[in-house]
């Protein structure tokens, strides 16, 4: 039997059988028209409905995040959240908080947990999980700027084509649409 030509597949070895089982990802971001995400360790603008949006977009779910943006929203385990961070560091753990040290084993303990899967970033384990076959959902608020930032959410547009929603707003002096996009 050939082997899984993708590195995350032959992670998952013996249990690639069971591959056609896993979570559904949902990647959740917050994006500038020239693909910026994030700046000096922040977010380049202060949109407070977005932060509503991912709030209760993830709220009782499963959702996974480098150890920086985890740094920048601590108390993320609350609302039913259940955290997954990806760091290389001990840690003390938190209760709610796991930890794990590459995507794969994330989505490993994912799997174990009852909820929905949503990957929070940033930018390595965007780059990483939009290449998944798993990949399925971009929860957008594209922001109507371009903006400069030193982080950068991957090329979309060709893997995800198909837009399925879209809300327009505006707010803390930008302006944004709330996009879901499907392969
Ligand atoms: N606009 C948005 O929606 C959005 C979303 C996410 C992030 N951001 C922005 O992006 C910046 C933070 O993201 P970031 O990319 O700098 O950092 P990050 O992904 O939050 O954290 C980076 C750290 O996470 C661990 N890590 C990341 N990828 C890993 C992987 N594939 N395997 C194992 N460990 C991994 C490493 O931790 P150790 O060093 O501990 O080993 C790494 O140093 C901020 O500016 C933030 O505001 C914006």
């Amino acid at each position: 039997m050939a082997l899984p030509a993708d590195p995350a597949l032959a992670f998952m070895g013996s249990r690639t059988s069971e591959h056609a089982a896993m979570k559904p990802l949902n990647l959740i971001v917050s994006c500038a028209e020239n693909r910026v995400m994030g700046r000096d360790g922040r977010l380049p603008w202060s949109i407070p409905e977005d932060q509503r949006f991912l709030k209760e977009k993830t709220r009782g779910q499963v959702i996974v995040m480098g150890r920086i943006c985890f740094e920048t929203w601590p108390s993320a385990a609350t609302d039913g959240r259940r955290v997954i961070v990806l760091t290389s560091r001990s840690f003390l753990g938190k209760p709610g908080v796991q930890v794990a040290r590459s995507l794969p084993e994330a989505l490993a303990l994912a799997e174990e947990i009852p909820g929905e899967l949503f990957i929070l970033g940033g930018e390595r384990i965007f780059a990483e999980a939009i290449a998944l076959p798993q990949a399925a959902r971009i929860y957008l608020t594209l922001v109507h700027a371009e903006v400069p930032g030193d982080r950068h959410f991957p090329e979309w547009k060709d893997r995800f084509a198909r837009q399925t929603e879209r809300r327009d707003s505006s707010g803390g002096g930008w302006t944004y649409s709330f996009l879901t996009l499907e392969r």
